[in-house]
């Protein structure tokens, strides 16, 4: 078996990626430890880069349809990790999640519709409905021992009169592995309330050991006939540039109206080297998974240790998915740009601002640890020094 290896530290800069080479133009200054943006340091795997690579050989780079290898490989990740049966005429190839987003927007929406959401979100939650003329209903989220909880009877008062609601399954920031039972529950007040569910599982194959993942539309035939799911290799293989998704419509009605709102669109074919890469990932990554998910607890375990043992002041959210960790600094005292200027000139940190995660996220950060162990122990050490100087 190989073992690979997540410490080697991979020098990023210059290859236009978000998160080391956009600093200067998101926190003004270039000189910063990047622990923000959703993707990870390490190096995606080789199988998807020698895949990649063999197709380059070809070198003909024509428009391409989706390849047999790539449909099997998607529905056999589904069915083995998700206990998804389908057939491929459910699925649709979508560039990226966030497009998907805004695709069913467009599609069963009209503008000054409103979309239902629970803060605090991943900001495009926000943004998307916000930039589409949407307007987004939001549920505060409880914290309850250390972990995300819905309020019922909040969330059906907020789901009346929307026509969407946009749901993170497993949460970002919180990392949260929404249960069996919640599921289903978000599934009942949607379907009394009318209001489609677009299930966002970018993070599912990220559940971190202990923890296991519920795809939305298995709770229940509610859920299965009002939901359109989104999965993607990006997060868990590291390949977000790659363009690469797909979504899941098992209800015949949903789904005609959806994927012909797709090809009125243009949006049937889909791009070469995110079917390599992705076929490669789903056929090929499950070892790969298994060795990155151990070593991410690694990651969580000693930051966890690290805030107990030299910064009780912050509380982490132990995530039960994925390599994000919502902070709580509020115990500083800080207004929260006083903390966003701490973390960023004195500690020279580049975490995101909790404050775009909704109103709920004031004195929250978020720290992403996909990274090698070295950045994380450096990235505290830095932390802590600033905090000192209070
Ligand atoms: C919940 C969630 N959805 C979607 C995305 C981005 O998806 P995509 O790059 O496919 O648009 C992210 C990235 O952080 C995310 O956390």
């Amino acid at each position: 078996m190989k073992i690979y290896n997540f410490d080697e530290i991979v020098n990023r800069r210059g290859t236009y990626c978000v998160k080391h080479d956009m600093l200067n133009e998101v926190f003004g200054t270039e000189d910063l430890l990047p622990m923000w943006v959703a993707d990870m340091d390490f190096k995606t795997p080789d199988f998807i880069v020698d895949a990649v690579r063999e197709r380059c050989n070809h070198a003909v780079f024509g428009y391409t349809f989706a390849p047999e290898g790539y449909k099997m490989a998607v529905l056999n990740w589904l069915q083995t990790h998700y206990h998804i049966e389908t057939k491929w005429k459910n699925m649709h190839f979508i560039p990226g999640i966030v497009q998907g987003i805004a695709f069913v927007l467009q599609a069963f929406t009209q503008p000054g519709d409103k979309v239902l959401v629970t803060t605090p979100v991943y900001p495009p939650f926000l943004n998307v409905p916000h930039r589409s003329g949407r307007i987004f209903v939001s549920s505060s989220l409880k914290t309850v021992n250390g972990r995300f909880v819905i309020d019922y009877a909040d969330l059906e008062e907020k789901a009346r009169g929307c026509k969407v609601m946009i749901l993170a399954n497993p949460h970002n920031p919180g990392g949260t592995v929404w249960t069996k039972e919640e599921l289903a529950t978000i599934a009942d007040i949607c379907q009394r309330q009318h209001v489609l569910v677009i299930a966002d599982e970018i993070h599912a194959d990220l559940t971190l050991p202990g923890y296991e993942h519920t795809s939305f539309s298995t709770v229940s035939d509610t859920a299965l006939h009002n939901s359109i799911t989104f999965i993607a290799p990006s997060k868990t293989f590291n390949m977000a540039g790659l363009a690469s998704s797909v979504c899941y419509v098992p209800d015949p009605d949903i789904k005609k109206w959806f994927f012909g709102f797709l090809d009125a669109n243009e949006l049937s074919l889909g791009s070469l080297f995110a079917y390599i890469a992705a076929e490669a990932a789903f056929a090929y990554g499950e070892e790969w998974r298994l060795q990155l998910l151990a070593y991410l607890q690694g990651n969580i375990d000693i930051t966890e240790q690290y805030l107990q043992e030299h910064l009780p002041m912050i509380k982490m959210m132990r995530p039960e998915a994925s390599f994000l960790l919502w902070l709580d600094f509020r115990e500083l005292g800080l207004p929260h740009n006083k903390l966003v200027d701490l973390l960023i000139h004195k500690a020279k940190v580049g975490l995101n601002s909790g404050l775009d995660y909704g109103t709920d996220g004031e004195g929250f950060m978020r720290m992403n640890i996909g990274t090698p162990r070295a950045n994380i122990l450096e990235a505290l050490e830095r932390i802590r020094q600033a905090i000192k100087t209070l």
